[in-house]
């Protein structure tokens, strides 16, 4: 049996790309019920037909503070919370235009995310625990200049989830961060890089909870620079520093 058997999972950004691939697999690992959040409910008819009665739609942008209370009160039976929506702006700090792009980077990625843990923080801790995971990126650990903001807004993201796992250790809930390279979704869609599956990164997310992750990286690019960062960061600064924004 896996940490998912029989378990509530709510999953933000769950109509495309990862988020997706998370509801898909968990369905076939056996999990409970699937909460599969996103902003438009409608996006997800599909999902909910083919869930077996295991997946069902919530409205729920993460920027909405009172959407993220009311989706908590609704659902107070989340055991595990996949933080995975986000967005990201194709631009750079100083070839944008306005700071507009930048801002709603970290209104999504950061204070979306944060949202969600402040409001489901107290649902974990009265269900026994459970686990949060944060999808951040590989971007949290060096800035990728053609994603300038996205990659500040992740490395935020990975702050929070370090704070996050400090201060809710003692109620019990497990803090889990996702650092993936680049993945085959919309998201990446303008970029002419290689890039994994949503599904072989869900496979690699879930085989590092269940071997007690803390710190996922699902992907051979995100191994590469991760070790590449531990061992000559500003080598990896320079490398990524190379791929500009148009
Ligand atoms: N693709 C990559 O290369 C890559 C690499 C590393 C990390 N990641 C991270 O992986 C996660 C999933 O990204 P993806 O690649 O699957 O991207 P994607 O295909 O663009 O999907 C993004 C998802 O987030 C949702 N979303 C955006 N803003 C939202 C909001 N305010 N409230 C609720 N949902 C919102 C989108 O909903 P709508 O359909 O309504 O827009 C969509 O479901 C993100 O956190 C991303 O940063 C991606």
């Amino acid at each position: 049996m896996n940490s998912f058997h029989g378990k509530t999972i709510l999953v933000t950004g769950a109509n495309r790309g990862i988020g997706l691939a998370f509801v898909e697999t968990l369905l076939k690992s056996g999990a409970g019920k699937i909460l599969a959040a996103a902003r438009k409910p409608e996006s997800l008819n599909e999902l909910v037909a083919n869930g077996s009665g295991r997946v069902r739609a919530v409205r729920l942008d993460i920027t909405d503070a009172d959407q993220v209370s009311a989706a908590a009160a609704d659902h107070a039976d989340v055991d595990i919370l996949i933080n995975n929506a986000g967005t990201a702006a194709l631009a750079g700090f100083i070839q944008a235009d306005t700071v507009e792009a930048a801002r709603a980077d970290m209104e999504t990625n950061y204070f979306g995310t944060l949202n969600m843990v402040r409001a489901f923080a107290p649902v974990l801790a009265r269900n026994g625990g459970g686990l949060i995971v944060n999808i951040a990126s590989i971007a949290s650990h060096v800035n990728f200049p053609l994603l300038g903001s996205y990659s500040a807004s992740k490395a935020a993201v990975h702050s929070l989830t370090q704070a996050v796992r400090a201060e809710l250790g003692q109620s019990g809930t497990k803090v889990v961060g996702v650092y993936p390279g680049p993945v085959d979704t919309d998201m990446a869609r303008a970029l002419d890089i290689d890039k994994t599956s949503p599904e072989d990164i869900v496979a690699a997310v879930l085989q590092g909870i269940a071997t007690g992750s803390e710190d996922i990286y699902p992907d051979a690019q995100a191994i590469e620079l991760h070790s590449g960062l531990l061992a000559d960061p500003k080598a990896v600064e320079r490398q990524v520093g190379q791929m500009l924004p148009n």
